[in-house]
């Protein structure tokens, strides 16, 4: 019976070693209850009294002896185990990634902030008002009476016979003056609308931005200086501005205002067509009208005004000739800027 138990030991002990999953299957055939073990022990009742304590003690050390190394066994699969499937899932880290395509700023909102930027710079904060206007808003409050005739050159939309959408960034303006008592320092960039068709220079959507200052004593001068660090900001420390007489209804006096041309200087070229210079807004003084409309005091408080086409800005500064490459979404065009 003892050389029945070693053999038991060495022949289990042997399997362990050379067992790749079937670990369960050896403990079973060994020490399950129909196992090996179990049958020699179930023996053990033929045996001598004498005897029996002998071989159960090392019936129990074969015992022990398979189920430590069924679990020394074990453990080793495990860790082998682990091993392998940190192996496999292992993560270069310093591995270069797949870039994604990141997009960028579109050229007119960069043309927007830059412009919002230099004035903010200059003391503006920004105003906003809403592209679904009313006729009183976007023309009668600015001295645009009915059948004036700068209602034609600013045809817009119209959802009731009140209700428009705005062709100007100007009824900010008086949005404003209704709301806020002087000093006013404030621009206000945003869409406005034309019924214009869409052709290489006009488009029935497109941008403006708005200035407006009211306080007591500002002078043309003042509006002269504001263009002028405004200009040079924009186009360059050397550009130049000049006013030109013109006529709004909500100005008085009004100007239209070119900057010298910043690819040949003035001396005439391509973009300027020649001219050595580039409009680039409409300007003037308030109005008294307006601000009486407003309910600001025309005697006590003056102030001046302008508009501008952000397009056009963008346009006259990359050399861009058709309106219509901003709005076509073709990357060729928005992968320059
Ligand atoms: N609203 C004018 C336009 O769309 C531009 C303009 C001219 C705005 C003179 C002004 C201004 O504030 O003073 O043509």
């Amino acid at each position: 019976m003892k050389e029945k138990l070693s053999k038991i030991q060495v022949e289990a002990l042997e399997q362990i070693n050379s067992a790749d999953a079937n670990l369960d299957e050896i403990r079973i055939k060994y020490l399950g209850k129909k196992g090996e073990l179990t049958a020699v022990l179930r023996g053990m009742g033929a045996l001598t009294p004498e005897e029996r304590p002998i071989v159960g003690q090392l019936a129990n050390e074969v015992r022990e002896a398979i189920e430590a190394a069924l679990n020394a066994k074990k453990t080793e699969q495990q860790a082998k185990a682990l091993e392998a499937q940190l192996k496999a899932e292992k993560l270069d880290v310093t591995m270069p990634g797949v870039a994604a395509p990141v997009g960028h700023i579109h050229p007119l909102t960069r043309a927007q902030r830059e412009l919002e930027d230099i004035f903010i710079g200059m003391g503006f904060s920004i105003a906003e008002g809403p592209e679904v206007e009313l006729d009183y808003y976007n023309f009668q409050a600015l001295n645009i009476p009915e059948n004036h005739p700068a209602r034609d050159t600013q045809d817009t939309f119209y959802i009731t016979d009140n209700i428009l959408l705005r062709s100007q960034t100007s009824p900010v303006q008086v949005r404003v003056m209704e709301h806020q008592k002087p000093p006013i320092r404030i621009i206000s960039p945003g869409r406005v609308y034309r019924s214009d068709a869409l052709d290489a220079t006009h488009s029935p959507l497109f941008h403006q931005l708005e200035g407006l200052v009211i306080d007591k004593g500002i002078t043309m001068g003042d509006l002269k200086g504001t263009l002028e660090v405004f200009a040079k900001k924009m186009f360059g420390e050397g550009t130049q501005i000049r006013f030109r007489p013109h006529h709004f209804p909500f100005t008085e006096p009004s100007a239209e205002v070119d900057v010298s041309c910043f690819v040949c200087g003035g001396k005439g070229c391509r973009l300027c067509k020649g001219e050595g210079w580039i409009e680039i807004l409409g300007a003037g003084m308030v109005h008294p009208f307006v601000l009486s409309n407003c309910g600001i005091d025309p005697e006590e408080y003056s102030g001046f005004a302008f508009g501008l086409g952000i397009e056009r800005i963008t346009m006259a500064r990359y050399g861009i000739d058709d309106i219509r490459l901003f709005y076509e979404n073709d990357e060729r065009f928005l992968e320059q800027f």
